[in-house]
């Protein structure tokens, strides 16, 4: 029998519910998202299932993290089916605010991460880290969770909440999972949903040039050249490249030639009004 998962407005039933999970020695997870979940969510509730005893999923689409030219208002809501799906694993909880419990009337503080923050996305969504780490953060003091989950299709992302839990010394252990593919190698997103029918038969390309551009660097062709090819190639297949670039996978600094440092390539790009990003480890 499906038990749906309780569902919490405010910061105090969220803190409440996981203070009394931790009176009793359970141990807490926690999902944040913005809804319109996908396989890709759901991955992250299999696996804190497998971690912990009791798993919290957040539903906000927060708006510090959209510019005003962003898509906010056109961001798929879709709570209803969203808890169901979260019901038929298990879930014990659900938090899903609204804005004004977020941002009260008169909130005046933001958290700002430099480090991993710094280029990449920044440099086309500069408020975006800034909401980002924000809206974690209170999720995060909101609920002290043990662990939270964060995909790796969010790399960036991903290594920002880790700098900021790190510098907040937040007792919550920061998870990344592999990025969920479709069949055709696509990330998968919520922001898939925009495309037309050939967009998305496009859109494929996008992994399959940041896996020819990864090949090429590996087997030797300067990583400066090789993510120009790739940009050349985006730009052919229909796509506006906002970056395609090579990174350190720990730090997000620009790679030292000729080192053996993780690398990750990265990048984000525009078909349409549709704008994805992906990554690889090199
Ligand atoms: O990745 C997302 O869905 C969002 O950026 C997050 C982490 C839920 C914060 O709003």
């Amino acid at each position: 029998m499906i038990h749906p998962p309780i569902l919490l407005r405010t910061i105090s039933d969220l803190r409440a519910n996981t203070a009394s999970w931790h009176s009793e020695g359970l141990t807490v997870g926690m999902i944040p998202t913005m809804g319109a979940l996908h396989d890709g969510h759901l991955a992250l509730v299999t696996e804190a299932r497998r971690r912990v005893d009791r798993i919290v999923a957040t539903i906000f689409v927060n708006p510090a993290q959209f510019a005003p030219t962003e898509d906010f208002g056109a961001y798929p809501r879709t709570e209803a089916s969203d808890v169901e799906m979260l019901a038929a694993l298990g879930v014990e909880a659900v938090f899903a605010p609204a804005a004004r419990e977020m941002y009260p009337e008169g909130h005046a503080t933001t958290i700002s991460v430099a480090g991993p923050a710094l280029g990449l996305e920044t440099d086309f969504r500069p408020h975006f880290f800034t909401g980002v780490a924000t809206v974690v953060g209170k999720l995060l003091i909101g609920g002290f969770p043990d662990i939270a989950m964060f995909g790796e299709k969010d790399y960036q992302q991903l290594l920002v909440v880790r700098q900021m839990v790190a510098d907040l010394h937040l007792p919550t252990e920061i998870v990344g999972l592999p990025t969920v593919r479709e069949a055709d190698g696509l990330a998968l997103s919520s922001r898939n949903a925009y495309l037309s029918a050939e967009e998305r038969r496009t859109a494929a390309r996008l992994p399959a040039v940041l896996q020819q551009t990864a090949t090429a660097i590996r087997s030797g062709t300067d990583a400066a050249e090789a993510c120009a090819t790739g940009r050349a190639a985006l730009e052919a297949a229909g796509f506006r490249p906002d970056y395609l670039e090579l990174r350190n996978s720990e730090t997000l600094a620009a790679p030292i030639p000729c080192s053996s440092e993780p690398l990750r390539l990265l990048v984000a790009a525009w078909l349409g009004k549709t704008r994805l990003i992906d990554n690889i480890a090199v």
